[in-house]
């Protein structure tokens, strides 16, 4: 049997509601804070990557699904953000409007060892907002991922933040990390001691038990932020207090992609297991003048959304399912020909319905009712037909009732919104 390509997943029709859902809420959420929608291709060329990400990253170095053509290198997209910058660019979007709101959702592409929570293939929803260095941009983007959560019926998650301060913060903080770490050098792992010299913010990251140990040990402040940095980590702390946000500061919180300046933030679950971040942004005040722009701050986030749905069934709440279509359940002949013709009036009606398509017994269709997510049942038997009416039962209150045809459209309409 044809197999699927290892780290994928097939989204089957039990599971698509729950996609759908968090599809819905982000949309409306993301709208709700004057975010667009952009969409760009899932290949880009490979440069873009190489030149935002960095060299060191574990993402450029191993990680990237590449495909070569007529002599270009494309790859799959392992993450938005860059690409989301070539977008604003090419089409001139910094032009039209000096500050701009955008959200995408769609499929990354990583080459990393699949487990639980880790895919090759998976998706991200996640917005940028490009344009402002203003420290109120910093909390209302990290509310916004906190709101987006709370709407998708997720809690116990921790909100972790830090500030890598702008470029030469950044150096000094990795000079301060390599000074504490030389030491220890020999007693790191061999992956760790080549990140020593290439890229020392991953050491931070590092799942080996004797890095963790040396990691935890390690006495970091935040000495390396210049006065400005500084003051603008102060603000948007004192910003995400005005919205309510909890948050913890955390020193080791470093990110794994050369983009980010100033203030970072990660979000995790401790439903997950070891792949414990739900989403994860910051700032990337350098990148679009890096990529050719001028100089334009900016601070975006994005959350895995397979991440997301093991964070929602590790709730012990269930998912806010919304039920909204009706299923006709008809008896016998007569009553089919009818429900067939008040499957057409429901639908032109706007209303969401469904029948029975396989003369199932009455035990069959309420089944299948259930297994659509329908709200009502509308039953029509052979009393029905004597009456005129039609036997209605709301799924979620087990009310029930009969109401004339002409009169079940307009009860369906107010019931179902
Ligand atoms: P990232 O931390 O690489 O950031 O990815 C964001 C989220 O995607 C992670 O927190 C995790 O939930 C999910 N994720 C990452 N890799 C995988 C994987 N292999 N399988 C399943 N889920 C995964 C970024 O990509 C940045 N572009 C976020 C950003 C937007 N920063 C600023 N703007």
């Amino acid at each position: 049997m044809l197999k699927r390509v290892l780290g994928t997943k097939d989204i089957l029709p039990g599971e698509i509601n729950v996609w759908q859902e968090i599809e819905h809420y982000s949309s409306q959420v993301f709208s709700l804070y004057g975010y667009q929608e952009i969409r760009t291709p899932l290949i880009e060329d490979i440069s873009l990557f190489n030149r935002s990400l960095g060299d060191s990253t574990e993402i450029v170095q191993k990680q990237m699904f590449e495909i070569s053509r007529d002599k270009e290198t494309y790859v799959l997209r392992p993450e938005a953000t860059a690409a989301i910058v070539r977008a604003y660019l090419e089409n001139s979007l910094d032009k039209k409007e000096d500050f701009i709101k955008l959200y995408y959702i769609g499929a990354m592409f990583r080459a990393e060892r699949p487990q639980k929570g880790r895919l090759r293939e998976f998706h991200h929803i996640g917005c940028e907002a490009i344009g402002s260095l203003s420290p109120y941009l910093d909390a209302e983007v990290i509310s916004l991922a906190d709101r987006l959560l709370q709407d998708l019926g997720i809690s116990g998650y921790e909100i972790k933040i830090n500030s890598l301060g702008c470029v030469e913060d950044k150096k000094k903080l990795a000079d301060i990390l390599r000074k504490e770490l030389k030491e220890k050098l020999h007693s790191l792992c061999p992956d760790c001691q080549e990140r020593f010299q290439r890229n020392v913010f991953r050491i931070l990251d590092c799942k080996n038990e004797s890095c963790r140990k040396i990691v935890e040990g390690l006495k970091l402040s935040d000495k390396y932020l210049c006065a400005s940095c500084l003051e603008h980590f102060k603000n948007v702390r004192e910003n995400l207090g005005r919205l309510n946000v909890h948050y913890k500061v955390s020193p080791f919180l470093v990110r794994g992609l050369d983009y980010y300046t100033r203030t970072v933030f990660e979000i995790s679950h401790p439903g997950l297991g070891s792949q414990d971040a739900i989403g994860a942004g910051g700032r990337y005040d350098n990148l679009i003048k890096q990529l050719g722009g001028s100089d334009t701050p900016a601070i975006g986030f994005a959350f895995g959304v397979e991440r997301l749905i093991l964070a929602q069934a590790a709730q012990p709440k269930e998912l806010k399912t919304e039920r909204k279509a009706v299923y006709i359940i008809t008896l016998g002949d007569v009553a089919a020909k009818e429900g067939f013709i008040l499957l057409n009036s429901l639908r032109s009606a706007g209303i969401a319905a469904d029948m029975d398509f396989q003369a199932k017994s009455l035990k069959g269709q309420m089944r299948r009712a259930d297994s659509l997510f329908s709200r009502f049942v509308a039953i029509i038997g052979e009393d029905e037909l004597k009456k005129g009416v039609v036997g209605l039962k709301d799924l979620l209150s087990g009310e029930q009732k009969e109401l004339k045809q002409d009169e079940l459209i307009n009860y369906l309409k107010k019931g179902l919104n």
